[in-house]
């Protein structure tokens, strides 16, 4: 198996990250269990579900979940590790590009949590897909980061990270069919892969598909 780093191939680099994984998430993002927790479960998209973290924790919690992700790989092992857990029945795991196929069905929960990828992609056009791909009520969540950890990835002090309005813009929503719910920068504590800690700030975007 060749396993070197493709850096024009998105799909090669983010297969690379998750060959090398051992462990599989079942614990939500914080704003995700925040934003999803008080809702009556339904059906949910998770956007880049990676380890699938966001995708076991909303299976338990009912949620119906289409966990997609551009590495066979990660789907592949979210698919198993839900089975492990009991969950199966609520998961569907499907690969895609995001930039050139969207998964069929309509949705009471689309979750984007920290979907960067250091390649060009249409995002706009993904997150307004997205919030087509609503029921009427249903809620689009979109979570960036706001800030640089100690371990990010990127150390640039010069990155723009846009604002929640800058992202709604990007996608040119009609405001007779979408409402913005919330748009803010939150602070929280946070933990490294190495156990250190450290205040980062999240970029916060919901949006509602109007009735
Ligand atoms: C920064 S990770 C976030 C993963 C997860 N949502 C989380 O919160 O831990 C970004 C995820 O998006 C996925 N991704 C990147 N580009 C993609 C694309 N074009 N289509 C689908 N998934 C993509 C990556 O494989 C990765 O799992």
């Amino acid at each position: 198996m060749d396993t070197t780093r493709t850096e024009t191939d998105p799909a090669a680099f983010w297969e690379e990250i998750y060959r090398a994984r051992t462990t599989w998430g079942e614990r939500a993002n914080p704003l995700l269990a925040e934003t999803a927790g008080p809702l009556r479960p339904g059906a949910a998209l998770d956007l880049g579900c990676g380890s699938g973290g966001d995708t076991i924790w909303l299976a338990r919690q009912g949620w119906h979940v289409t966990a997609v992700d551009i590495s066979a790989t990660a789907v592949d092992a979210v698919r198993d590790h839900a089975t492990a857990l009991g969950v199966a029945d609520r998961v569907t795991t499907e690969r895609h590009d995001l930039a050139r196929t969207f998964p069929r069905g309509e949705f009471d929960l689309v979750s984007a949590q920290y979907f960067h990828t250091p390649f060009a992609m249409p995002r706009h056009r993904v997150l307004r897909t997205a919030a087509e791909a609503l029921r009427p009520g249903g809620l689009l969540l979109v979570v960036d980061h706001g800030s640089i950890a100690p371990w990010s990835w990127n150390q640039d002090p010069e990155t723009h990270f846009p604002t929640p309005t800058e992202i709604a813009d990007e996608m040119d929503l009609d405001p007779a069919r979408w409402t913005v719910l919330r748009a803010d920068t939150p602070s929280r504590p946070a933990t490294g892969p190495g156990g250190e800690t450290a205040t980062v700030v999240d970029t916060v975007l919901v949006v509602q598909r109007i009735a």
